[in-house]
């Protein structure tokens, strides 16, 4: 049997009580610069592990176990109610993005800093307010009532680098990860008023592509006209990677796209999230994409390709007059439902061969892939989660798609055999990945309220 509403309304006035507490114990975890890419911070990141294995066995987590991998440990933890009951295992990272541009910040990245209803920091929304979220609902469940069902957490610290260990992590330790559902809070809501679930995300495939010319900077005036630019050539190629009505040019890239149905076109229509949503999140003067299709198609829906970082010759201040020896570009493709990674490796390839001049030398490093995932089927505990969040918010949630990446959903799914229902509580100006992240507190709050009723109910 579930709980009760008023075991629920218990658990919900617990974390009303201790909600100073919890914050408190939220910023200390903030202040942890667990900044996954970079080797300065390993330190940190094992800080903010050793953080979450001390909080989850005070809660009265089981077994809470602290896993080394390559680069930074994966952390389990369990309570588990009866073995024969139903299992969730929730899912979250505790690694970070760089904060740079460090001056962009209007207060330190890793000094939270509140500002009306929004608190400021690296990781405030992506995720580590997703983890504390968890976690407050957990203790709230814990403290007032046992929960009657299962409850599995693992927590990495390697997600914004592509999650190099976890598929190992995953095929060697499938009987601790057995479950029948799971919870993934890393993605987030349309609005403060709009609760959703994300049936569909993009996968990834990154690359550096790098090309070589003179064996050193040159003088540009001396030796300009007489050898190539690699930082021209550079510019010229990764411009043909896109058509006039912005489709992508590598070969073979649309081939395995899924087509959206027309039922499907029309449900990501009543979202509302049309040119002005876009224009208002970004500032971007004018949208820009794919000819033919609707910015919620383009960005959930369709893939693209984009330079993310571009770098050649003197980028210092005042002029410097050389021909850079080499140029580089780090560029990512989104790719939807039923595109290969590994293919689109392919085609960026042929397009190389085909397209770079004999002028230049290139190489290219493919960093990093992993496949859309789409959740079609029936996963248990769904119309549950739902439930929480139409009774906490008071409408229906919607179901989206996203355009960012969570390739540990499309791990679990095909190692673990177990869907993930993808939320979240941050919103889509929580500036995730760029200076002021920050995270809305009180829709932070009512997320604790959702998963308390959720994690009491399965
Ligand atoms: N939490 C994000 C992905 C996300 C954000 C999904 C908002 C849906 C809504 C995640 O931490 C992330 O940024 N992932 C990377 C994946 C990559 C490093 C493999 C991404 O999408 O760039
Ligand atoms: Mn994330």
């Amino acid at each position: 049997m579930a709980h009760s509403k008023q075991d629920i309304l218990r658990a919900i006035n617990y974390y009303n009580e201790k909600y100073q507490d919890l914050y408190q114990e939220f910023l200390a975890f903030l202040k942890i610069p667990s900044v996954s890419t970079s080797e300065a911070n390993k330190g940190d990141i094992q800080a903010a592990a050793n953080f979450l294995v001390g909080k989850l066995e005070k809660i009265g987590f089981k077994n809470v176990m602290k896993y080394p991998t390559s680069h930074h440990p994966i952390i389990y933890g369990e309570y588990i109610a009866d073995p024969q009951k139903p299992t969730v295992l929730v899912y979250g990272h505790y690694d970070v993005q760089p904060p740079d541009p460090i001056d962009e910040w209007e207060t330190p990245p890793f000094e939270p800093s509140l500002r009306g209803d929004y608190l400021y920091a690296r990781g405030s929304s992506d995720m580590k307010g997703q983890i504390w979220a968890v976690i407050s609902a957990l203790q709230s469940i814990l403290d007032t009532r046992k929960p009657e069902s299962n409850i599995k957490v693992l927590f990495e610290g390697e997600e914004e680098i592509g999650s190099p260990s976890l598929e190992k992590f995953l095929k060697n330790h499938k009987s601790l990860l057995d479950s029948d559902l799971v919870v993934n809070p890393d993605a987030g809501m349309i609005a403060p008023d709009k609760p959703s679930i994300t049936y569909s995300l993009r996968g990834l495939a990154y690359f550096e592509l790098r090309f070589y010319g003179p064996k050193a900077d040159l003088h540009s005036g001396l030796f300009g006209g007489v050898v190539a630019n690699p930082a021209n050539k550079l510019a010229e190629v990764v411009a043909g990677m896109h058509d006039e009505d912005g489709k992508v040019t590598l070969p073979g890239f649309y081939d395995n796209v899924r087509k959206l149905s027309q039922k499907e076109r029309k449900a990501l229509s009543r979202l509302d999230l049309d040119e002005n949503h876009y224009k208002s999140m970004t500032g971007a003067p004018k949208l820009s994409g794919e000819k033919g299709f609707t910015p919620i198609e383009r960005a959930g829906a369709r893939p693209t390709l984009d330079i993310n970082g571009l770098y050649a010759g003197y980028i210092n201040e005042g002029a410097k007059t050389i021909i850079p020896a080499y140029a580089v570009a780090k560029i990512s493709t989104r790719l939807v439902p039923d595109q290969d990674p590994k293919a689109v490796y392919e085609g960026m390839k042929a397009y190389l061969k085909e397209n770079t001049p004999e002028t230049v030398r290139w190489e290219l490093d493919y960093m990093s892939g992993a496949p859309a995932y789409i959740n079609e089927g029936d996963t248990p505990g769904l119309d549950l989660f739902i439930s929480a969040l139409e009774e906490t918010w008071g409408i229906e949630p919607l179901m989206k798609r996203e355009g960012g990446s969570i390739p540990v959903a499309t791990s679990m799914k095909n190692i673990l055999g177990v869907d993930s229902i993808i939320t979240g509580f941050g919103l889509p100006d929580d500036q995730i990945h760029s200076p002021n992240e920050r995270v809305h507190l009180p829709t932070h709050r009512k997320g604790v309220e959702a998963l308390i009723r959720f994690f009491m109910s399965f």
